[in-house]
């Protein structure tokens, strides 16, 4: 028996489409099943202001390939120096749809992020009077915190306080990975959101590490014991809207990826939509799909669910290429370790 499921079309919460080659090589992967996008700002050098923002979006849509629609919903990367009032008059605009958190040295291009809280306090007041999300990247980067205890740590150390001195800051905890993160989201009634990606509900740490390294299944934050992914699944298959899908898809090179010192990322564009196909049929909420991947953020952002569709439909395996050719070099699709049987059609 077919089995299909038609939802509204899809929104990234989170997504990394880099610049040149390399974003009009991964553009179409998300374009094609996807309306819109928010598009993290961790270019080298970063999108830092207005301006910066509006040329790189002018770029994406350039890569776009005739035919096919996509709205790169844009946000800046915030720094110690970030002025105000340039991140009100790009939100007044309609230009910019948040303003990007990562703690400096967290992740991968994070060396212009924030070290003191502080100085960004105009900024963050600002945005709760304008409404402005702030997504956050939440791992503390102290050396003497154990990589795994990092979210946890964080949330207590830096989002708490920030989120109590600054009444009505809207937060998306971007990539949730723990236990702690989905409690901390459920304890706190409003203004809080949380991205859940596809691979931190298929993958935990023994999948990088059990049976040799798997440098493909390494991303940041760095996915957890088992008891995390759970608690992850269990939070994006709830219906509960204050949890959303952010792919945190991060393409980069396999020999970026496959190297002494490899890049943190893994890239998930591809596949997707069919992973949580499955991910959601197994936990038997088929009918919570489309909240997690096509209305729950909408909501949060306060814009339209989008009025195209997609259809899903159950048959026989699906095949997606194990890589992408980039003009940059090949980059691995996310190999979620079973069979998909989604297929996914516009
Ligand atoms: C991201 C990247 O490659 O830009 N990497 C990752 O592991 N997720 C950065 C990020 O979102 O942390
Ligand atoms: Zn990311």
């Amino acid at each position: 028996m077919t089995q299909t499921l038609t939802i509204a079309r899809p929104d990234d919460w989170h997504l990394h489409l880099r610049d040149g080659a390399m974003l009009r090589a991964v553009l179409p992967e998300t374009a094609r099943h996807f309306a819109r996008a928010i598009i993290m700002p961790n270019l080298v050098p970063p999108v830092v202001t207005g301006a910066q923002a509006a040329a790189y979006r002018d770029r994406i849509l350039a890569a776009l390939p005739a035919g096919m629609a996509f709205e790169p919903l844009m946000t800046l990367y915030l720094t110690e120096d970030t002025d105000p009032e340039d991140v009100a008059a790009a939100a007044q605009s309609g230009l910019v749809k948040a303003v990007k958190l990562y703690p400096a040295g967290a992740t991968t291009n994070s060396a212009s992020g924030v070290r003191d809280f502080n100085r960004v306090r105009p900024v963050l007041e600002k945005m709760a009077e304008i409404g402005l999300p702030l997504c956050v990247h939440g791992e503390v980067t102290d050396n003497d915190i154990d990589i795994f205890d990092r979210e946890a740590v964080f949330i207590d150390r830096v989002l708490d306080p920030i989120r109590r001195t600054t009444p009505g800051l809207r937060v998306v905890m971007e990539h949730i990975t723990t236990r702690d993160g989905v409690d901390y989201v459920k304890a706190n009634d409003t203004d809080l959101g949380a991205t859940i990606t596809t691979h931190h509900l298929v993958i935990n740490r023994n999948h990088i590490l059990v049976g040799g390294i798997k440098p493909h299944y390494y991303c940041l934050p760095v996915a957890k014991r088992e008891e995390h992914r759970l608690a992850l699944r269990a939070a994006a298959t709830s219906g509960d809207a204050r949890f959303f899908l952010g792919t945190d898809s991060a393409p980069h090179t396999d020999a970026n990826k496959e190297t002494a010192c490899g890049c943190a990322g893994c890239f998930t564009a591809t596949n997707t939509l069919s992973i949580l196909a499955q991910v959601f049929e197994e936990e038997n909420a088929l009918d919570s799909l489309e909240g997690f991947t096509s209305r729950h953020g909408p909501a949060f952002y306060g814009l339209p669910v989008n009025e195209g569709t997609i259809t899903l439909t159950r048959g026989d395996a699906v095949n997606y290429p194990a890589k992408i050719i980039t003009g940059e070099g090949e980059v691995t699709v996310f190999d979620p370790g079973f069979a998909l049987h989604w297929s996914v059609s516009a």
